[in-house]
């Protein structure tokens, strides 16, 4: 796995590799703070200025600045992560200590991804501690607020259609290799529950190559009464990964259990 993508940059040897992911992944020690910025959450997710109006979930949103600078321009939004039981001290100690190994390991793969809006390594060095740095300066603010959440899924602690959208960057699909098709279901359904529309981003998982769990996920999503659809999106950064998943929820056809 490649660290510059890495929620957990320590990989087992011998042990069981997903009970290792399930029993290390929020240990601080383990993670690897990367966010991106709201405008390449627009980017990846469409977005449209009048969505921005509605309630919006961002889960899995790390230090992403997303919901610092949607909330700087007036948006309601929420984001959950199970980073968010970690102090900003914590969370800051540990983007300093890992930031230049993953530049560095990016670097290392330049030829991955597509060098065009950002152009190159020491840009996206600069762009993305800027977004981790508007993360942090509003993490106080933010938890206060309730609009940092500490929740993961496939279990999240929302009512029924609270959000109008659910925005999911770079986890799902992404760590197909660390989470399992019985993981990626749970929690499409469980973000389907929340919200009236679910967008995800991107489709590949590392190495580019379309994520083993994403056509059982969209058979299983059709299955249950979900209108699905599979869009190119105005972004591609790792090469090839320029679609989203978009769900839209038709409560007519939703099945009953
Ligand atoms: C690669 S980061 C992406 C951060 C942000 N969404 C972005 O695109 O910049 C993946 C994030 O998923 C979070 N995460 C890991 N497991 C999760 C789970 N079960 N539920 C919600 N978030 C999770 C991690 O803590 C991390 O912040």
């Amino acid at each position: 796995m490649r660290l510059a993508h890495s929620i957990v940059s320590i990989v087992p040897g011998k042990r069981d590799r997903k009970q290792f992911i399930r029993e290390t992944m929020f240990s601080l020690d383990q993670i690897v703070p990367w966010g991106r910025s709201f405008d390449e959450y627009s980017a990846i997710f469409s977005l449209a200025d009048a969505e921005m109006a509605g309630r919006i979930l961002g889960c899995g949103d790390g230090p992403a600045s997303f919901n610092a600078e949607a909330t700087r321009r007036g948006a309601k939004a929420v984001s959950c992560d199970p980073i968010y039981s970690f102090s900003k001290a914590d969370i800051e100690a540990r983007i300093t200590t890992t930031y230049a190994q993953v530049i560095d390991q990016i670097r290392q793969n330049q030829n991955e991804f597509i060098w065009k809006a950002i152009s190159s390594v020491e840009e996206l060095g600069r762009v993305r501690m800027a977004a981790m740095q508007t993360f942090l300066a509003d993490y106080p603010a933010g938890l206060a607020e309730g609009r940092y959440l500490n929740a993961k899924l496939p279990s999240l602690p929302f009512s029924d259609g609270e959000f109008d959208l659910a925005l999911c960057s770079h986890l799902l699909f992404l760590y197909s290799q660390q989470l399992d098709a019985g993981f990626h279901h749970a929690s499409l359904l469980e973000l389907c529950r929340v919200a009236k529309e679910v967008r995800v981003f991107p489709l590949l998982t590392f190495g580019g190559t379309i994520s083993p769990h994403l056509e059982g996920s969209v058979e299983m999503l059709r299955e249950a009464g979900h209108h699905v659809s599979i869009e190119r999106v105005n972004y591609e950064f790792q090469r090839g990964a320029c679609e989203m998943l978009r769900i839209q929820r038709d409560d007519s056809n939703i099945k009953g259990p």
